[in-house]
């Protein structure tokens, strides 16, 4: 299923290298933030907050599909031997400079500045550690149960807050708070088809449309994991 996407990523990140050879022979870059795969890791959730909208990950758990899957443009590079330093060079003047769109993404640009500073720094150091290395994963999630996992793979935490997936995202609810209130059918629509009704005080805030691709299993799992740890998690008031 990759393969031609790998096929035809190759020469499109070997450009990027021509291109970026000289900035990265020129300018004094700083050394790669250290990343530690913890699954609260800065760089993971300004990825999967800024990024994994658009580009699809593995160790992000992200499924975006208007940028190209990173795994697969990194995975290439890596296999003609391009090192972790190099990654993080080209991801960081990507997301400065991003080149204008290619044929296989028409219509679609990526925003310049997306992340800047330290932030820029963590995500680049953060793609230059996890793309395209084989047998990359999210990270094992904190809570119980099966739903923790959906959780943690679907990167609900980097923009929520959820003290049993020791999650303390601020973009969304706080889910802590709004659970308890929620009932599991509404639970669900919020997941799957979130521009179905906004939040109040989100209105303006957009939540990811593309959790309608959890399994129907996976959904079920993850809902019971909301509604049983905020519910307990509330028990103080
Ligand atoms: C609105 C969608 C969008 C967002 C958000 C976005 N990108 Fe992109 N990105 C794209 C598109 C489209 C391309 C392809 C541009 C091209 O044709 O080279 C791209 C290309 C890239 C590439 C080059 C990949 C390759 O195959 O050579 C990298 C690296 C990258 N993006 C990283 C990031 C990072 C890191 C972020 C977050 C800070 C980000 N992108 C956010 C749409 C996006
Ligand atoms: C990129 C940020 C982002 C991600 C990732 C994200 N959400 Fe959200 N979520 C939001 C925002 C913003 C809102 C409020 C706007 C709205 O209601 O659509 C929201 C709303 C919700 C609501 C409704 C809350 C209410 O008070 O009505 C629930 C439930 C929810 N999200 C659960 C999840 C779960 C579960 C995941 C992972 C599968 C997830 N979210 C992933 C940003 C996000």
């Amino acid at each position: 299923m990759t393969s031609s996407l790998k096929s035809t990523k190759l020469p499109l990140v070997l450009a990027m290298l021509g291109l970026t050879a000289a900035a990265i022979a020129g300018c004094g870059t700083s050394d790669p933030a250290p990343i530690s795969g913890d699954f609260n890791d800065r760089g993971r959730q300004l990825f999967t907050a800024k990024c994994g909208t658009c580009h699809k990950m593995a160790q992000a758990a992200s499924t975006g599909t208007q940028g190209p899957d990173l795994d697969a443009a990194f995975a290439a590079a890596r296999e003609v031997g391009m090192d972790e330093e190099t990654i993080r060079s080209i991801v960081h003047n990507q997301v400065l400079h991003p080149r204008p769109p290619e044929e296989g993404f028409p219509g679609v640009n990526m925003p310049a500045d997306i992340v800047t500073g330290n932030d820029l720094d963590d995500v680049a150091a953060y793609v230059a550690r996890y793309a395209g290395v084989p047998g990359a994963a999210p990270p094992k999630a904190p809570g119980e149960g099966p739903g923790a996992q959906v959780y943690a793979e679907n990167g609900c935490g980097s923009c929520h807050t959820l003290a049993a997936a020791n999650s303390a995202g601020v973009l969304g609810p706080n889910l802590d708070e709004v659970i308890p209130g929620m009932s599991k059918a509404e639970i669900k629509t919020s997941i799957v088809d979130p521009n179905a009704s906004k939040a109040k005080g989100y209105e303006n805030v957009a939540m990811p449309d593309s959790f309608d691709s959890i399994p129907a299993d996976q959904l079920n799992q993850l809902i019971d994991f909301l509604v049983t740890s905020a519910a307990a998690d509330n028990s103080g008031g």
